[in-house]
């Protein structure tokens, strides 16, 4: 296994992995078969902040990536997710049905948030630090590559001036990673009750939590 700079080429496969790994770690294809609209949610750091990105690579695939937010404000990363849930409002007619009932589910979790029915609408991040995205493939887990990949990323992170970097995870028994976090040196900064899984775990007890390390 290889870690290095992300390029262009590196893209579907950054794309694969975010697909692969976003229902808490496990594949969105259980929920939705049009990866591209899942995947928009990390188009700010591919087209904006790709020197940022570093990729795990084995034998010419992409298996994990650490995408790092160094210069763009909160506004920059949220500002294209307001407005891909807007137009997802549009798209909902198109899709197939499984698509469909995801999606109607999430714009309804993205009210709630909005309108403060949902607790997630007190959760704090840190002013003024820079944060990352990190997912491995299942079959790269474990093997301490995550904390490798941190570790360049910090490394980067320093050689630009930042300071401080913190990043978001769910924490529950589905997914616990909440020690890998610890692991490499973050500590709890905030955390809430999240309503965002709830069509598909209702049962779970979700939290959303920031960690937080000073470089
Ligand atoms: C979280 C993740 C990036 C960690 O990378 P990794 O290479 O597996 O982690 P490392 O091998 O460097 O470190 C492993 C430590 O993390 C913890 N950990 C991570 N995932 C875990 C899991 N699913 N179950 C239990 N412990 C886990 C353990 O404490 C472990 O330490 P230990 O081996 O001393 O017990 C990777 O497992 C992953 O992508 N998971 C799925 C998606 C995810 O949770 N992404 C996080 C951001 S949303």
């Amino acid at each position: 296994m290889n870690i290095r700079q992300y390029k262009y080429s590196d893209r579907s496969g950054v794309e694969k992995v975010q697909f692969e790994t976003g229902f808490i770690g496990k594949s969105m294809a259980e929920l939705i078969s049009i990866p591209h609209m899942w995947n928009e949610k990390i188009y700010y750091y591919l087209d904006k902040e790709s020197k940022n990105i570093l990729v795990l690579e084995d034998k010419g695939e992409i298996v994990g990536y650490a995408l790092g937010c160094f210069q763009g404000t909160r506004r920059d990363v949220v500002l294209p997710t307001i407005k891909y849930s807007i137009l997802n409002i549009f798209r909902l007619i198109f899709l197939p049905e499984k698509d469909k009932i995801f999606w109607k589910g999430k714009i309804k979790a993205y009210l709630k948030i909005i309108t403060g029915i949902s607790s997630e609408r007190s959760f704090k991040l840190p002013k003024g630090a820079a944060h990352l995205h990190i997912n491995l493939l299942p079959e790269a887990r474990g093997g301490g590559l995550g904390s490798k990949l941190l570790k360049r990323l910090f490394s980067n992170a320093k050689s630009k001036g930042v300071d401080r970097i913190y990043a978001c995870s769910y924490c529950t028994s589905l997914n616990p990673n909440d020690n890998f976090w610890f692991k490499n040196g973050f500590s709890e900064f905030s955390k809430v009750r999240t309503m965002f899984w709830v069509d598909q775990y209702p049962d779970e007890n979700i939290d959303l939590v920031c960690y937080l390390k000073d470089l």
